[in-house]
């Protein structure tokens, strides 16, 4: 692991933005694993990923017009439809036959899932339905059409690694996370003990219950358990569930590239009320996610020295089992074999 930079795993489905971002006929300009993506929704409704280049003269198609149908450049006029090919060029003569249905500014995969969406970076050229990742990860509980309640998206100014051992960190919280409405006995830790178990692409904190004292839980009813599975690329799926409803959370660590990363924070709920409490909870999960923000904004002065890093027992083996997925991710592809998930099940105990 080098310490500002981070390998960008491809071959996989990542979180592009909420669906809501992106209205009918309108296009979005971004920079997703070091790439520059061009996101939009077709009047029909349908969405697409351009990669955002004219193939003429290089300027970004953002920087253009799209009518629902077709992008122009704001160069030269050549329009592109939604699948990155050619439709015309304004310049060529009644004497003059380019065909243009051989230029393209190339496409993404791009489709809608839980209200948001998903773009896969293939690995060398391949196409999603023979990719190794075929589709994103369905999340519990909630249709596939079913959008987040809340979605938060703060920039980090850190490789997707460190916003990863970060997410997974399960010791940070009495120190970062400080505040009147979290952890009010900071530093006063005890011990916790927790199953780990293998899952898709990563590793789940084994479905548990949750203290039946706490408040905040029995809005969901009785007997409320929690399952926290972590998956590449980048994903932390929370699924807790009581007698009478049910919650996931999910974070998204997206690479902008190798030293920038989108971290999302967005929860789906099946009580009705939520509505109300939105601007509250709204700020509580941006103060959340920003402490964790500011912390690696002061962890990059240290690591601008390129330190050695310590990962540690039992603490950090979740990060251990981050970088253990990476490599083999990266290893498999390159022997073109099956993914082995190099996770074995096992409890892991911490003070926190
Ligand atoms: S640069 Fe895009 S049309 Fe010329
Ligand atoms: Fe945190």
């Amino acid at each position: 692991m080098n310490n500002l930079e981070a390998d960008l795993l491809r071959g996989l489905w990542y979180v592009a933005c909420p669906s809501s971002e992106i209205a009918a006929g309108k296009m979005l300009g971004k920079t997703l694993m070091g790439e520059p993506v061009l996101i939009g929704r077709a009047a029909n409704g349908s969405v697409f990923a351009l990669r955002d280049i004219c193939p003429h003269r290089g300027i970004p198609l953002r920087h253009g017009w799209f009518d629902g149908e077709t992008v122009q450049c704001c160069y030269h006029g050549w329009r592109f439809d939604t699948g990155g090919t050619c439709v015309e060029i304004p310049s060529t003569h009644a004497a003059q036959t380019i065909d243009t249905s051989k230029i393209t500014c190339g496409a993404y995969a791009a489709r809608e899932q839980n209200g948001l969406i998903w773009i896969y970076f293939p690995e060398n050229g391949e196409r999603p339905e023979d990719g190794r990742q075929p589709a994103p990860p369905l999340l519990p509980d909630f249709a596939a059409d079913a959008a987040p309640q809340l979605a938060i998206m703060l920039p980090f100014v850190c490789s997707v690694d460190h916003a990863a051992l970060g997410l997974m960190d399960p010791t940070h919280a009495a120190f970062v996370h400080t505040s009147w409405w979290f952890k009010k006995n900071a530093k006063r830790l005890r011990p916790k003990e927790k199953p780990f178990a293998p899952s898709e692409l990563g590793w789940a904190m084994v479905r548990h219950k949750l203290p039946p004292q706490n408040i905040a839980y029995k809005v969901l009813g009785d007997d409320v358990t929690t399952e926290i599975r972590y998956a590449l690329p980048g994903l932390r799926i929370e699924h807790i569930q009581g007698s009478k409803h049910s919650v996931v959370g999910l974070t998204s660590i997206t690479p902008i590239d190798s030293t920038h990363t989108e971290v999302r924070q967005m929860f789906w709920a099946s009580m009705g009320w939520v509505r109300p409490f939105k601007p509250l909870i709204r700020h509580l999960m941006t103060v959340f996610l920003d402490q964790d923000r500011r912390v690696v904004v002061q962890q990059r002065e240290g690591l601008k020295y390129n330190p050695k890093l310590m990962l540690i027992n039992d603490a950090d083996t979740q990060g251990r089992w981050w970088m253990q997925l990476k490599d083999e991710w990266v290893r498999s592809g390159a022997e073109n074999r099956p993914f082995q998930n190099p996770v074995k099940a096992r409890t892991l105990r911490w003070m926190s």
